[in-house]
């Protein structure tokens, strides 16, 4: 296992509230795997911070008759705190047009756009662009809307830079009955303007070859998808834009003026950005940026949702790739997308048709409920490989029956005991027995077996071995009948919660990542150590060791609504 590890979540644009579809997209993963990282000693970085540029910001501000600033501002300080909301703990937070990290960035972005510039890897092209003659503006990336010009697709709703239902880029001249998003109905016509391609035709082959090297590690689906991408040749990609928002084209050429780069040019490059806002403030000096960016002891892994495929796999390795200074990611964690159960349909979830005080919305949600909840939820229903969706029923009876009623149950019947009848302490373990060592070792085993899964990326496979763990903890519990041997064998009945309150301590280790606010919860039940949690097999607590009478961990939800009615 490399050492040092740069984790990113993709940035969210800055123009409306986070819902458990991002959340369960990049962010929950991501924060499982930094912390399970950290835990097993690694060096970490976690980086993210607000998509602010571009024509989904312009149109949101235009929309809402506010500036772009006033609007990007708003939603990165609301995503902040929804990310808080929910313990996804990043080191830092930028946005690509903050006040604080707007300068870093545009230089930065300015930088790599100039170096591919001068290494050849851009072409300058006199080329037709859609236009609003009404609006009198060009009409880029999301400011057009029409059928999805793919055959085999066809779907309506897609914009000028993507379609949504099959994940492909879109040529925005070949869109079907492209309408304006500025005009209500009116007919984009074409119109000609300079822009600044970027030649991804020309790194067709190390593209593939690198890509190539990843088989067996990346997950199937988004790894074919961005080879056949290749397969069917890469398209040279404008990389600047006839908007107003965003980072100037850093060009001494009459025809740049007034342009900006596109907004998948500038923001992968926040990764990088905020890494040196970050090392200009923990290390004092922006310039360690390189120790995560350049050398190659430095794992970089990107966690996204699948609309982002072929920006992370394709664009932004060809951007490095001719820019030449940095490492390539090692991983690309695709996610898929989660939409919204509702009546049996699955639909997606949107600020137009998702009633504003819907749980599915961050802020709403932990109005509600506790943020373990979620997480737990959104790993265990986890898109790792298919589309699925949020449930509010199955959100309900799997933390009743499966958090509460197996995790929770397990550590509050073993620490309870010892509570009422043991004086709060860890009992002596002198009669443990060929049971207890066989329990033990099934918790060495699973530590094991869920650190596997998380290195691998398989958060829901390693949610699904803790919790077959503690089931296998229950079971133990019930036939070892302490409340019978507490009369009949005193000395086996302590030696049973001496092994207890030692399982609850593996459930805390393994619970870290997932589950970070009741592992913090556990450990101070148990009185056990307030340093960081390390990814170990716990040194049992010695008998005589006091600990706290215990909290509830997990909160029941079907009952409570229940009890309300
Ligand atoms: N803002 C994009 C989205 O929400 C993601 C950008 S990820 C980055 O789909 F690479 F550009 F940072
Ligand atoms: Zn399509």
């Amino acid at each position: 296992m490399p050492k040092r590890y740069l984790v990113t979540a993709a940035l969210p644009y800055s123009n409306g509230r986070l819902h458990v579809g991002h959340i369960a997209g990049a962010y929950v993963p991501a924060d499982i795997y930094v912390r399970y990282l950290r835990a097993s000693g690694a060096e970490v970085r976690f980086i993210c911070g607000s998509d602010d540029n571009g024509a989904a910001i312009e149109i949101s501000a235009m929309q809402e008759g506010r500036s772009p600033q006033e609007i990007c501002t708003q939603f990165h300080l609301r995503q902040k705190a929804d990310f808080e909301s929910l313990s996804i703990d990043f080191d830092i937070y930028g946005g690509t047009h903050q006040p604080e990290y707007r300068e870093m960035h545009e230089q930065f972005s300015q930088e790599f756009f100039r170096r591919i510039h001068e290494k050849g890897y851009f072409s300058k092209r006199r080329t037709k662009q859609l236009y609003d003659p009404v609006a009198q503006r060009f009409l880029p990336d999301r400011y057009v809307r029409g059928k999805c010009h793919y055959s085999d697709c066809g779907a309506p709703g897609a914009t000028g830079d993507q379609c949504d239902t099959c994940g492909r880029m879109i040529d925005p001249l070949l869109l079907i009955e492209p309408v304006s998003v500025i005009t209500p109905g009116q007919r984009a016509e074409v119109r000609e303007t300079v822009h600044w391609y970027l030649k991804l035709n020309d790194l067709e082959q190390p593209l593939q070859n690198w890509l190539e090297t990843k088989r067996g590690q990346w997950r199937v689906a988004p790894l074919n998808f961005a080879l056949g991408q290749i397969k069917q040749g890469l398209p040279e990609r404008a990389m600047t834009r006839d908007i107003s928002w965003g980072i100037p084209v850093p060009l001494d050429d009459p025809d740049a003026h007034g342009k900006v780069l596109f907004v998948w040019f500038d923001a992968p490059i926040g990764y990088v950005s905020f890494t040196a806002a970050h090392c200009a403030k923990a290390d004092g000096d922006w310039r360690a940026y390189e120790k995560w960016w350049a050398d190659p002891e430095t794992c970089i892994v990107h966690f996204i949702g699948e609309d982002n495929t072929v920006f992370h796999s394709l664009t932004w390795p060809a951007m490095m790739m001719a820019d030449g200074r940095y490492q390539l990611p090692s991983f690309v964690v695709v996610n898929n997308f989660l939409n919204f159960r509702v009546n049996e349909e699955f639909v997606k979830i949107s600020k137009s048709s998702t009633p504003a005080d819907s749980p599915v919305w961050v802020q709403e949600y932990v109005k509600h409920h506790d943020a373990d909840a979620l997480r737990y939820y959104l790993t265990a229903i986890a898109p790792e490989t298919a589309r699925t969706a949020f449930d509010e029923k199955s959100f309900a009876a799997r933390n009743d029956n499966e958090l509460v009623a197996a995790l929770g149950n397990f550590i509050n019947r073993g620490l309870s005991f010892a509570s009422k009848y043991l004086n709060n302490a860890v009992p002596g373990s002198a009669a443990q027995s060929e049971a207890d060592r066989e329990i033990v070792a099934k918790a060495d085993a699973a530590l094991q077996a869920v650190a596997g899964h998380i290195e691998r990326h398989a958060f829901r496979a390693a949610l699904e071995e803790m919790m077959a763990f503690a089931r296998v903890c229950n079971e133990y519990f019930g036939k070892r009948e302490p409340w019978k041997t507490r009369k009949t064998d005193p000395p086996a009945c302590e030696a049973t919660i001496a092994t207890c309150v030692h399982l609850c301590q593996y459930l805390a280790v393994m619970m870290y990542p997932f589950l970070p606010n009741s592992a913090a919860k556990l450990r101070r039940t148990l009185r056990w150590s307030d340093g960081p949690v390390r990814w170990v097999a716990p040194e049992p607590l010695p008998a005589g060791h006091e600990i706290e009478t215990p909290q509830v961990l997990f909160r029941m939800i079907q009952t409570r609504e229940g009890a309300k009615e």
